[in-house]
């Protein structure tokens, strides 16, 4: 049986790297083998007793219908429908071979009560909640150790009702770290498509430790499925000035795609992450093949922010086709002394900025450490970082790079960046190297070296117009898409 997992994944392995690593520019699509349209079996959640008057309370219903569709899990899985109406609950557990699906003008409401999200174990790769130390809320829609599950419809509505969420933080009435809306943990085959989600009372989606499949007690890849989680074609709102409501925030996750969403929120609306200082170091989960396209936003932080927790490493991360509007920041790499961990060969291209405060940043000294044991020499390595195509109007500042002493970010390749700045002095850097080309208004010194043919393979996938003489080092695990 072992043998046969590592048989495919061989194969597939040979089949993928006949395609170009990161598909066609411009027109890609993450790859989905489970469409979920085949279930077979499928029931309404009113046939659990559900009442969708926004103020009966379904968590019960919810449960039962999932531990009834349990038992097709083995002929080819069911669906969950939930119609028209305002469906208020708790939290509660999804299952393999699942699919959830709202319905035009269905509401998932989260209950305004926080005993009906109880408190889950904190991530080891944290060592305690993100917020408070201890336990977590549990995610409104969780699931864990699962494979093959769908959260999709006809632009039904997911709403955390994070208002009074938002207000306990405000007031220091929290007794554990907030929930997210979703979470995910340990999962393969995650679809969730073309929906709505709002007010999230912290991160809105999140997906963690969906990497590795432990068999026969040993850690291996699966590559059965070509994606462990994608994120397709969904709405993520939630108010400027709501605390942490980040977008979608993968985390020690690996293959990971996510396109086509709009996303507006008070944080960043894209993080990726992998784990807090010594925890994070210790667990050692990295989020590595990472696909952002065609994402639109607008937020009072960063449209794609890697960080700050990212001591299990992150690498691999391809976002192409992103525009971002009305916000803080554009792209924005933070770590600390403290961290560990890497951020390695990172390719950002093809994004429009209006009316953004900082294009590109670099935070060295974010801070924030979970309790006083980190180490404050462990040090980042922040390397191979390229960002080419950006193009952005009524720009504050070009780039704030902040590096570390003692411990200089390389290979920080800009390539083709037009900004139209406003400040007077629009780059500002430290402890940083690498090369640029094409970027106007005119980069600081350390970045001043001009990109050349000898040079390019310091760079991390340059595009083909500047590289084509050069080979492409590619990493072990791209996939295609
Ligand atoms: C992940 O899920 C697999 C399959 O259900 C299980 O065997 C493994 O123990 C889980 N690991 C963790 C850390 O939850
Ligand atoms: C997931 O797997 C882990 C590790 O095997 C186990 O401890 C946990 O109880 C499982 N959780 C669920 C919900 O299956
Ligand atoms: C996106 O989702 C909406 C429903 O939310 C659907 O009508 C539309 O066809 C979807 N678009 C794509 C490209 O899947
Ligand atoms: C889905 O609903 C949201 C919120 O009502 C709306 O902003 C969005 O345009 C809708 N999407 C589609 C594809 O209809
Ligand atoms: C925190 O705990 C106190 C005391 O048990 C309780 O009154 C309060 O409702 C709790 N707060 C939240 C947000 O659960
Ligand atoms: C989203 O909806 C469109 C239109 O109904 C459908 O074609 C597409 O397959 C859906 N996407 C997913 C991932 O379910
Ligand atoms: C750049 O991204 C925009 C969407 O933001 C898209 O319309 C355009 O086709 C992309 N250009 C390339 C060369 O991929
Ligand atoms: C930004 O916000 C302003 C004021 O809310 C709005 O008029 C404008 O359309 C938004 N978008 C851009 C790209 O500036
Ligand atoms: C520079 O970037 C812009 C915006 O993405 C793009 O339209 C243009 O083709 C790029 N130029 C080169 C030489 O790649
Ligand atoms: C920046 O935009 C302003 C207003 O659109 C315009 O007048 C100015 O020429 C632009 N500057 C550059 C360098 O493109
Ligand atoms: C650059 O940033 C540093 C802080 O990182 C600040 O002390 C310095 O004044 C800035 N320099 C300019 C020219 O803005
Ligand atoms: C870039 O290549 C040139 C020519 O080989 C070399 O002189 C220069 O030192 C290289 N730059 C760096 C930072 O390695």
């Amino acid at each position: 049986m072992k043998r046969d997992f590592i048989l495919v994944g061989v194969l597939l392995v040979v089949a993928v790297f006949s395609d170009a690593p990161w598909g066609a520019r411009g027109s890609a699509h993450c790859k989905l083998t489970n469409s979920g349209e085949l279930r077979p079996h499928s029931v309404s959640i009113t046939e659990f007793g559900a009442v969708g008057d926004g103020v009966t309370l379904n968590t019960k219903a919810f449960q039962n219908a999932i531990f009834y569709l349990n038992s097709f899990a083995d002929k080819g899985g069911a669906k969950l429908f939930v119609p028209a109406g305002r469906w208020l609950t708790g939290s509660f557990d999804l299952i393999s071979h699942l699919t959830l699906w709202l319905d035009k003008d269905a509401v998932i409401l989260g209950s305004t009560n926080s005993d009906d999200w109880p408190v889950n174990e904190p991530l080891p790769s944290y060592g305690r909640g993100r917020e408070l130390p201890g336990g977590r809320h549990r995610s409104l829609i969780y699931g864990r150790n699962l494979t093959d599950v769908i959260i999709t419809g006809d632009n039904g509505t997911i709403d955390g009702q994070g208002d009074i969420w938002w207000k306990w933080f405000r007031t220091g009435n929290l007794n554990n770290t907030r929930p997210h809306l979703v979470e995910l943990m340990n999962s393969t085959g995650v679809v969730i498509s073309n929906l709505t989600f709002l007010n999230s009372p912290f991160w809105t989606i999140h997906p963690v430790y969906c990497s590795f499949y432990e068999i026969g007690g040993e850690l291996r890849l699966v590559f059965w499925m070509n994606s462990h989680v994608t994120v397709q074609n969904v709405t993520i709102l939630a108010p400027h000035d709501s605390p942490n409501t980040d977008g979608i925030d993968p985390d020690s996750s690996h293959t990971v795609c996510i396109e086509d969403c709009y996303i507006s929120t008070g944080d960043d609306l894209i993080a990726i992450k992998s784990g807090w200082d010594e925890y994070g170091i210790a667990y050692a989960r990295p989020s590595t093949n990472i696909i952002i396209r065609r994402i639109i936003g607008e937020t009072q932080s960063a449209g794609i922010a890697i960080g700050s927790e990212m001591s299990g490493g992150v690498s691999e991360v391809h976002a192409e086709n992103l525009r971002f509007v009305n916000s803080s920041v554009g792209i924005v790499i933070k770590t600390s002394s403290g961290r560990g961990g890497y951020v390695r060969d990172i390719y950002i291209s093809n994004v429009t900025l209006a009316n953004v405060d900082i294009a590109i940043r670099f935070i060295g000294h974010y801070g924030e450490h979970p309790d006083e044991f980190y180490d404050p020499k462990a040090l980042p390595t922040i390397e191979r970082i390229t960002v080419e195509n950006i193009v952005g109007e009524n720009i504050k500042y070009a780039g704030f790079l902040e590096g570390i002493e003692g411990d200089t970010f390389l290979n920080i390749c800009l390539s083709n960046i037009t900004l139209n700045v406003t400040s007077e002095s629009p780059w500002n850097c430290s402890y940083i190297q690498g090369y640029s080309d094409l970027v106007n208004p005119e980069t600081c010194e350390s970045l001043g070296e001009k990109l050349s043919p000898q040079n390019y393979s310091d760079c991390y996938h340059l595009s083909n117009h500047l590289r084509s003489s050069i080979n492409q080092k590619k990493g072990a695990w791209f996939l295609s898409w």
